[in-house]
């Protein structure tokens, strides 16, 4: 039996309908090279979504620093023992965050780091005399993860409305993308009404990822950030998919000089290799949780590979990477080729609109009258698995087709990339 029949026989996939996997002919990668995956065909494929937007220098790039802390330690817990590797990277993590930034709790995905992130300002807001304040604010189509924590602050009612009597729902505030004009007085009436009664708001900074690759106008998140510091509320940037890189500098947060309270990373934060998040945290929040063991002031959340040495390891790797000379400037430059491929495809008749920031990029699909195209027909789905004969692996958002390719993507690269796109969606919506 070959893998795509056992695999159809054992496993759940996420994210995905059963019915159609097992209908389908499941494409088995067996190597992942560079910027490449190559199947158990030998077919090789332009990685064109990062491995779910996680691979900043190519495949295989930390290979080395992952095997030789393997061998050195692979794991100890961080619940009452520390080492060295989760230490030289928390203090790698402070010196590139934004400033104020001091304190690194681990984790080992997006979710559980915004889940913590939620947690620590809940108790935070209890430990200082604020008890009232325990709701959260979030844009309304966000997406934080899966883990019912970060469900409450998602907007994605197709992922969410069937969690809905599980969750302590969060306030919603017009995304920005979508309501560009209105949305900042929404959230300044929003924190005027309830500004008392919430502990943080919860925002992607600059471009919503999982929302479809929706841009926010420029001057948002910093007017964002300073409302909610004249209403005493916290500010958590979600940078689990902006994080490293990705949309040009280090952090997106910093493009607009904001200081955030909490900055959630994860995917890139391993070079893609391995699962490991981080919290970030200020002084005065930490603080707060500094008291006699007695009081239970103590945050008492953790897991068990919190902090695995090895993922630490390949993070120290991964950040060597991004410090070497000009590393920057290439990403830039790779981003300006992107841009130019992305300003062609926007003259195909089906495509409405573009969005990019950095090396995040949406294609939205309509049809030829600029409606949106029938949701039960899936387009963007066939899309993508028409790019994979082309040589591409994409997976799109509903029917905006995202681009997401390794920062250290050639001119080739992306050349490769934008014809594949390119033919998919000629060959499915001619
Ligand atoms: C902005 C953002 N936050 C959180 C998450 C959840 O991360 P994970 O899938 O590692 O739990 C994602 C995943 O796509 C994300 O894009």
């Amino acid at each position: 039996m070959d893998w795509s029949e056992r695999d159809k026989r054992v496993l759940w996939h996420p994210f995905t309908q059963a019915a159609e996997w097992t209908a389908g002919t499941p494409l088995v990668i067996e190597r992942g090279e560079g910027n490449y995956l190559i199947d158990t065909e030998g077919r090789r494929y332009f990685d064109g979504v990062s491995s779910l937007w996680v691979t900043t220098h190519g495949h295989g790039v930390v290979a080395e620093a992952i095997a030789a802390q393997a061998r050195l330690l692979d794991h100890s817990t961080m619940l009452g023992l520390t080492h060295p590797r989760g230490i030289e990277l928390a203090e790698r993590l402070v010196a590139i965050a934004p400033p104020g930034l001091t304190r690194v709790f681990y984790s080992d995905s997006g979710s559980s780091a915004v889940e913590i992130a939620l947690k620590q300002a809940f108790q935070y807001c209890a430990q200082t005399g604020q008890p009232q304040r325990r709701r959260f604010i979030h844009l309304a189509e966000s997406y934080h993860g899966d883990t019912l924590g970060a469900v409450g602050v998602g907007g994605m009612s197709l992922f969410h409305r069937i969690f809905g009597p599980l969750i302590v729902a969060g306030i919603p505030v017009p995304t920005p993308a979508l309501h560009p004009e209105t949305a900042l007085r929404d959230l300044d009436q929003t924190l005027r009404d309830h500004g008392h009664e919430v502990a943080a708001m919860v925002i992607e900074p600059l471009i919503q990822g999982a929302a479809g690759m929706l841009v926010h106008p420029r001057g948002y998140l910093k007017a964002a950030a300073d409302l909610c510091r004249l209403h005493g509320v916290l500010l958590i940037v979600d940078e689990v998919a902006t994080g490293f890189g990705r949309t040009g500098t280090m952090f997106a947060s910093e493009q607009e000089g904001i200081q955030p309270d909490f900055m959630c990373l994860a995917k890139g934060l391993t070079a893609g290799a391995l699962p490991l998040a981080a919290t970030l945290s200020t002084e005065r929040i930490f603080q707060a949780f500094v008291a006699p063991r007695a009081e239970q002031q103590t945050f008492f959340h953790g897991h068990t590979f919190t902090g695995n040495p090895i993922a630490c390891a390949a993070a120290l790797a991964n950040l060597d990477l991004m410090a070497q000379p000009g590393f920057f400037e290439k990403v830039n430059a790779a981003a300006a080729t992107m841009a130019e491929h992305l300003a062609r495809l926007r003259a195909l008749p089906v495509v409405h609109h573009v969005r990019q920031v950095g090396m995040m990029a949406g294609i939205e699909l309509r049809d030829i009258e600029g409606t949106p195209l029938p949701a039960d027909q899936f387009f963007g789905s066939l899309v993508c698995e028409r790019a994979r004969a082309h040589g591409v692996i994409l997976r799109p958002l509903g029917d905006v087709i995202v681009w997401m390719p390794p920062l250290t993507s050639t001119v080739d690269d992306l050349a490769l990339l934008a014809h594949a796109t390119r033919a998919a969606i000629e060959e499915t919506l001619p």
